[in-house]
């Protein structure tokens, strides 16, 4: 027997019952983004491999171990981009659209790949919104940033279950000379240090810092901390932020820990936190990258951003229970039509209502069917209301009109008043 055709191991379908609550988080957030001034920007979905070893960093976990990297048929390499900040700055610099200081603030959506092992809140392909602003130096922007997601979690409705990690990493000197000394204060405690630890530390030293492992969390406790190595001008950047944050009313908890596992960060980074979901339980997260557009090759252009992830929030929205009962309900009206000619009827008739209430999610029976399994159909799809065509109704030029949901009776409503009628009872979107 040939093996049943599957999905690829951590790569979701995201099947007709859960698209409504995808399309509910996605609907809010590009309001939202639409609403702060942000425009979409779309890229490919694949990009030269290089690219991403040029910006992720070539020791990074996502570099070393997690790219779906091939070679297509000319011999290049290419890979399924890991994430969305490295495609952005290689289309504005192709563009030219941050040149001579223009500000853009922009963000895209879609799949992300990254050959991780599978579990709840992680995945193989997953999802995320991401946002990218060039040419906005100050700490006035990176506030922008979190008040805007701020706002959304209180509009989701998830604002008490999401926590805000910040830290900075300073410019990339200050980050240097702090490199020097945690390398030096680690390198007196190798032996104590795992594995993985004892790796970081020659080829990416601040990812111990980030280590699960309890024995070199001990050793960390007496290390050098990063604070004590910021420069005045990464300081005043970290004192704005959170100056902006306190005026608004946004807690966060400082993490001298927090330091990302893509290497083109400096100053600012953060991450929201949710202790609802396990183990995965980064939501959002992001920072600045100031030195990024000039390591691909463009002039020195101040960047930040963030990105989210899709299935993780939408996770969130049905553990906290927070999706609104109205947006799974896909119809508003089912129109039932018995014999042919109430057919051809109905067709017409549910046209003319189309033509004056375009937001009407109005479904005409498929398939004929007796009374019995058409009504049977109109209830299943969750309508509101049953349209209803028989001999008697066309006798009438009629309509036959039925809450399906709670009290009322049936009553006949004229052909020519059906839309005037239908926009009094339905609420549309
Ligand atoms: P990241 O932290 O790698 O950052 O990913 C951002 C978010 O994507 C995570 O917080 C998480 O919600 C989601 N995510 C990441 N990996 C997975 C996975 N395997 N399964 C499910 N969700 C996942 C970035 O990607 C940066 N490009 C963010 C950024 C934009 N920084 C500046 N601009």
């Amino acid at each position: 027997m040939s093996k049943s055709l599957q999905a690829i191991r951590g790569m979701n379908d995201i099947l007709p019952e859960q698209t409504p609550v995808w399309r509910y988080f996605e609907g809010t957030v590009s309001r939202l983004l639409d609403n702060y001034g942000y425009k979409q920007i779309r890229m490919p979905i694949v990009e030269f491999t290089e690219l991403f070893k040029r910006s992720i960093g070539e020791v990074t976990d996502i570099v070393e171990k997690e790219m779906y990297t091939f070679e297509d048929r000319n011999g290049d390499s290419l890979t399924l981009r890991p994430e969305g900040t490295a495609a952005c700055v290689r289309a504005v610099l192709e563009h030219g659209i941050t040149g001579g200081g223009q500000v853009q603030k922009l963000w895209y959506i879609g799949p992300m790949f990254r050959h991780e092992r599978p579990q709840k809140g992680r995945y193989r392909q997953f999802h995320q919104i991401g946002l990218e602003v060039f040419n906005l130096d100050g700490p006035d922007i990176d506030a922008e940033l979190i008040i805007m997601t701020w706002r959304l979690w209180g509009e989701l409705g998830i604002r008490d279950a999401v926590k805000l990690e910040l830290n900075s990493l300073g410019t990339s000197e200050s980050r240097g000379r702090y490199r020097e000394a945690l390398v030096e204060y680690l390198s007196a405690h190798h032996d104590k240090l795992d594995e993985d630890s004892q790796r970081r530390l020659k080829t990416n030293p601040l990812r111990v810092l980030d280590t699960k492992n309890a024995d070199t969390q001990a050793v960390l406790v007496d290390a050098p901390k990063m604070a004590d190595y910021l420069d005045d001008e990464s300081r005043a950047h970290f004192e704005g932020l959170k100056a902006r944050l306190d005026a608004v009313g946004i807690p966060y908890v400082l993490n001298p820990k927090l330091v990302r596992g893509l290497d083109y960060y400096s100053k600012t980074v953060f991450e929201w936190v949710t202790d609802k979901l396990g183990a995965q339980g980064t939501v959002c997260a992001g920072g600045r990258y100031d030195g990024l557009v000039e390591q691909m090759g463009g002039k020195p252009t101040p960047g930040v951003g963030f990105a989210m992830g899709i299935e993780r929030l939408v996770l969130l929205l049905e553990t906290l229970e927070q999706i609104p009962e109205e947006i799974s309900r896909q119809v508003d009206v089912y129109l039932c039509a018995f014999g042919e000619e109430a057919e051809l009827a109905g067709l017409a008739l549910a046209e003319r209502v189309r033509d004056q209430l375009p937001n009407l999610r109005l479904q005409v029976n498929a398939g004929a069917g007796s009374f019995k399994s058409q009504f049977k159909k109109a209830d299943k799809s969750g309508a509101l209301y049953a349209l209803i065509l028989g001999d008697d109704e066309m006798a009438q030029q009629v309509v036959g009109f039925k809450p399906l949901r709670g009290q009322g009776e049936q009553q006949s409503i004229a052909w020519d008043a059906l839309a005037a009628h239908l926009a009094t009872c339905v609420v549309q979107g």
